[in-house]
């Protein structure tokens, strides 16, 4: 039985992972102790997770020394996971640990050094490899090998929810996600990586805040705004589209103005980056188009293959998947669609944690390991920092 700590009672900790233990894992794994700061959030845990008042922790810290763990998951914001997973490791713990894996490459390396002298198990949050859609587009680029040698490649996030967590929350802040690319990219780009399987060695971006930010003071609040009910920015629970199902488990969350002035993530980002294996690709992002998907081109010198993930489109259809080959010399084409498996971000959730439980007890690498997230960390950061600086940003 693996005793499972989980560091931030938000909505991966309850809603995804920790129902998904006491639900689905009960005979291999149970959830032994939560963590948060927020004890309006740890009372949800409490009751939803079905845990006695020792099993919850306000402190991070106490929970690691006190509470008799196998594993944690972190779910804790984004700039706290480089320091508890360290902490974690050099108390002897297996981390699953949510995307991003940290804010920065140089984080990224103190986490992966800690996992390497601990000899412990590391997996990232890419739930997007555990999804069938993805696997299918792995699949054909490197075991069937349909279009031949890998030439160019590109993704495009066109992100509808910008607008109803990102720009309202904790997000919105550098020091707390470490930009937007880092943050939402993270999951796109690591596809580009494992479908390329290669490492960048370079990347140049351009990109800004056109959309939000800029005006409003950084107090304000949607649910206490007098234009709430005109404002389509405003976040009421019913504009919601969570992207990685709805759970059962009410969670207030963050409703500051998306057009604050302390605003400082970029709202879109254009990505020009070279791989070692001589592949070149693109990646876009857009933190305000209607509709919610993920795009995906991977050109060979045999055939073209374009992916496409649309989980929400503006109308509120949920759409399938679906992936298209058009052959080079015959001008055929093939469509695959791609049955999804049950659970969020279509089937990768719960195949994340299945992977993580399993790595656990049989100490294999998981799929997404922290060798995967640090490179696409190395991309997305130095993209950042090439919008910033103006500047190509060598990786290698
Ligand atoms: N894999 C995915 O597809 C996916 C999707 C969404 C979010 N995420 C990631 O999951 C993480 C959590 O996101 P969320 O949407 O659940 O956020 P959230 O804001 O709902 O939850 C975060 C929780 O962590 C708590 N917290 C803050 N500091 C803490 C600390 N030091 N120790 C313990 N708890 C602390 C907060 O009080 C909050 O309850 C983020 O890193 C985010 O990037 C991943």
């Amino acid at each position: 039985m693996l005793n499972i700590g989980i560091v931030g009672a938000g909505n991966r900790g309850i809603r995804c992972y920790g129902l998904y233990i006491v639900k689905e894992k009960k005979d291999v794994a149970r959830v032994s102790a939560i963590s948060d700061p927020d004890k309006k959030r740890l009372e949800v845990a409490k009751k939803v997770l079905h845990l006695s008042d020792d099993k919850v922790f306000t402190d991070t810290e106490k929970m690691l020394k006190k509470a008799p763990l196998d594993a944690i998951i972190i779910t804790s914001p984004d700039y706290t996971h480089r320091d508890i997973a360290i902490s974690a490791f050099n108390k002897g713990l297996d981390v699953l640990c949510e995307k991003p894996l940290a804010l920065t490459l140089a984080d990224c390396d103190d986490i992966l050094k800690a996992q390497k002298k601990a000899g412990k198990i590391l997996c990232v949050g890419f739930v997007l490899r555990y999804n069938n859609f993805y696997r299918k587009m792995y699949e054909i680029v490197n075991v069937e090998k349909k279009i031949g040698r890998l030439i160019l490649a590109g993704a495009i996030d066109s992100v509808s929810t910008g607008s109803q967590y990102f720009f309202h929350g904790w997000w919105r802040l550098r020091k707390n996600s470490g930009g937007l690319l880092v943050q939402k990219a993270t999951h796109s780009v690591d596809i580009l990586n494992w479908v390329i399987g290669s490492r960048a060695i370079r990347v140049y971006g351009e990109g800004g805040l056109a959309v939000f930010g800029k005006t409003e003071s950084n107090t304000k609040r949607c649910s206490k705004c007098e234009i709430k009910n005109s404002c389509p920015e405003a976040l009421l629970e019913s504009n919601i589209q969570w992207d990685y199902g709805e759970g059962s488990v009410n969670i207030e969350v963050e409703d500051k103005c998306v057009f604050a002035k302390e605003i400082d993530v970029y709202d879109h980002e254009v990505l020009t980056i070279a791989y070692e294996n001589k592949v070149k690709a693109f990646f876009v992002e857009s933190q305000f188009t209607p509709d919610y998907k993920r795009e995906f081109w991977f050109i060979g010198d045999k055939g073209r293959m374009y992916g496409i993930d649309p989980y929400i489109v503006s109308d509120r259809d949920k759409r399938k998947p679906y992936i298209e080959i058009v052959y080079r010399h015959t001008r055929k084409k093939e469509v695959i669609d791609v049955k999804l498996a049950p659970g969020g971000h279509g089937g990768g959730d719960p195949g994340v944690i299945e992977d993580f439980l399993s790595c656990c007890i049989t100490r294999k690498n998981p799929l997404a390991d922290g060798v995967a997230g640090r490179e696409s960390i190395a991309i997305c950061a130095g993209g950042e920092k090439s919008i910033e600086t103006g500047k190509i940003i060598n990786l290698r």
